[in-house]
C-alpha cells in the first residue's frame, strides 16, 4: 500500500486533501492522472450500464437532500456506527476497529453515531433549514421514480443509473481512499416484478464480476459473500458482496443489494401521509405514488436489484492491479502499471528527440492533435528531451504507447513507436500513425 501511495503522489494521481494546512483525514484530491482514470472508469460503467443496455436511463441528482428523503429511507434511525471511546488514552474510533494500542484497555460502553452529514440551506440555521449530504446516490433515484417514469414511459424491467458523489462521516477513514468520508457511487436501482428479483438478483452479481474483471481484476481475487446478521443494510431482503484483495486485505468493492419495495413504498406512504403498508393499493388515487401500473392497470410498487459500486474503491483495487515491477537485464527494473488500454489517464505520448528543436517540436504537436481528435482519450507531448527518462515516466503512469520524433521524421517522414508492455519499438510511417492510433484503440469501447 505504502508504494501504491507513494507512486500516487509522485506522479500525480491523488493527492491528500487540503494538504498544505495538513491536511484532512479521510478525505483525498485526484491529481491531473487521477482524475483521467476515474473518469475512464466511470465511463466505462456508464456504457455497460446505460449505452450498451436498452433497460436503463441516467440521471445527475442533487447532492443536497431533503431531509425526509432520508428520515423516510430509514438513515436518520438507522445509518450509524457503534462508536467507543478509550477510557485510558481518549480515542474514539468504532466498535469493531478497536486500534492495536487500546487493545485490552477500558472502553466506554458503545453509542450509536449516524455518519450523515448535516447542513444548513438558506441564512437561516435552525430546524426548518436542515439538509443532508446524501449518503448514498440511490435515494435521489427512487425519489425521481415517477419523473423518470412520465418522461420515459419505461416498463418493468427497467433502471435508472447514477455516479456521483456521497458522504459519510465515517468514525475511522483509514487505508488510503478505500474508507474516506467524502467518495463517489455509480449505482444501479433496477426496477422488476416483484417475484422476479431474486433471479434478477442472480443476473447482476455475474454481471458485474464480469464487468470488473473487465476493467482488470482477475476472477481469482474476487470473492463473493452473502452478508448476514447485523451487516445487512435496514432496507435489503439480501446482499452479495463483491470482495477484492486489497493490499490491506478482502474487503468489500461492490454490493448488490435486494431492496425489494422497501424504499419506493416508504417515501409513498410518507409523501402522502396515508397509512398503508409499502405496497400501494389500488383505490390509493395519487399522483404521487412511487409505482407502476401494468396492462391491467394495477399498480404495483416494483421491487429493486441495486449493483451499487465505489469509484474509489474501484480505481485502488485497478492501481493495485496494474501495479508491477519487472526485472530488466543488469540488475535493472521498472515499474510499470499495466493498465487496460480503455482506462489508462494517458493514451499516447508523442516525444520530440531534442526539446529545443523547433522542427521536432512541431511535428511532435501536429502528430498529438491529429490523435487528439478521435477523442479516445488525453495524448500529451512529452518534451523533456530526455526519451529514457520519459519511457520511464509513461511505463510508470501506465501510457500504453510512446511515439517518438525524431530526425527521421523528419527526413524519412516516420516515428518510432514504442509498446508499454512488451517494450518493443516499431517505425511507422507518419502518414499511418493515425490508423495505428486508432487500430490501437478499437476495442477500447468496453
Ligand atoms: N446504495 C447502497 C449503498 O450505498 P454501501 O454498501 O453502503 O451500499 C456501496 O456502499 C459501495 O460504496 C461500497 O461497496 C463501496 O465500494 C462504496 N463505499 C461505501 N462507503 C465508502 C467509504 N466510506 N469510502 C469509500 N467507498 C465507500
Amino acid at each position: 500500500m505504502e508504494e501504491l501511495v507513494a507512486l500516487c503522489k509522485r506522479r500525480g494521481f491523488i493527492f491528500q486533501s487540503s494538504e498544505i494546512y495538513g491536511g484532512i483525514q479521510g478525505l483525498y484530491d485526484y491529481g491531473p492522472l487521477g482524475v483521467e482514470l476515474k473518469n475512464n472508469l466511470k465511463n466505462s460503467w456508464w456504457k455497460s450500464i446505460v449505452y450498451n443496455r436498452d433497460d436503463v436511463e441516467g440521471l445527475d441528482a442533487a447532492i443536497l437532500t431533503h431531509p425526509s428523503v432520508l428520515k423516510y429511507s430509514g438513515h436518520e434511525q438507522t445509518f450509524t456506527d457503534p462508536l467507543v471511546d478509550c477510557k485510558s488514552c481518549g480515542l474514539r474510533f468504532r466498535e469493531d476497529q478497536i486500534p492495536e494500542q487500546c487493545k485490552g484497555e477500558e472502553l466506554t460502553e458503545p453509542r450509536e453515531f449516524n455518519l450523515m452529514f448535516e447542513t444548513n440551506i438558506g441564512p437561516v440555521v435552525d430546524d426548518s433549514s436542515k439538509a443532508y449530504l446524501r449518503p448514498e446516490t440511490a435515494q435521489q433515484i427512487y425519489i425521481n421514480f415517477k419523473n423518470v417514469l412520465d418522461t420515459t414511459s419505461r416498463s418493468l424491467p427497467f433502471g435508472i443509473a447514477q455516479i456521483g458523489k456521497s458522504f459519510r462521516n465515517e468514525i475511522t477513514p483509514r487505508n488510503f481512499i478505500f474508507r474516506v468520508r467524502e467518495f463517489e457511487q455509480m449505482e444501479l436501482e433496477y426496477f422488476v416484478l416483484p417475484g422476479e428479483d431474486e433471479a434478477w438478483h442472480k443476473k447482476w452479481i455475474e454481471d458485474r464480476v464480469v464487468w470488473w474483471q473487465e476493467q482488470g481484476i482477475p476472477e481469482d481475487k474476487l470473492k463473493l459473500i452473502t452478508v448476514t446478521g447485523d451487516d445487512l443494510a435496514h432496507y435489503s431482503k439480501s446482499t452479495v458482496d463483491i470482495m477484492y484483495t486489497f493490499p490491506h486485505g478482502i474487503e468489500e468493492l461492490e454490493g448488490i443489494a435486494n431492496r425489494t419495495d422497501f424504499d419506493l413504498g416508504s417515501h409513498t406512504k410518507h409523501q402522502n401521509n396515508l397509512n398503508i403498508s409499502a405496497k400501494v393499493e389500488d383505490n390509493n388515487d395519487s399522483n404521487t405514488r412511487l409505482a407502476i401500473q401494468n396492462e391491467d392497470k394495477e399498480w404495483i410498487v416494483p421491487y429493486v436489484i441495486e449493483p451499487s459500486a465505489g469509484v474509489d474503491r474501484g480505481v485502488l483495487a485497478i492501481i493495485n492491479e496494474a501495479y508491477t515491477v519487472e526485472k530488466l537485464e543488469d540488475d535493472k527494473s521498472r515499474i510499470v502499471l499495466k493498465f487496460k488500454k480503455h482506462l489508462a489517464p494517458i493514451k499516447a505520448a508523442v516525444i520530440p528527440l531534442k526539446r529545443n528543436n523547433e522542427d521536432l517540436v512541431r511535428l511532435a504537436h501536429t502528430i498529438k492533435n491529429s490523435l487528439q481528435k478521435y477523442q479516445k482519450g488525453r495524448v500529451v507531448v512529452e518534451n523533456t528531451g530526455n526519451i529514457g527518462k520519459s519511457y520511464r515516466k509513461h511505463d510508470e503512469i501506465g501510457t500504453p504507447i510512446c511515439i517518438t520524433v525524431d530526425f527521421d521524421s523528419l527526413n524519412k517522414n516516420c516515428v518510432t513507436v514504442r509498446d508499454r508492455d512488451s517494450m518493443s519499438q516499431e517505425t511507422v510511417d507518419v502518414s499511418n500513425i493515425e490508423t495505428y492510433f486508432n487500430n490501437f484503440y478499437s476495442e477500447v469501447d468496453v
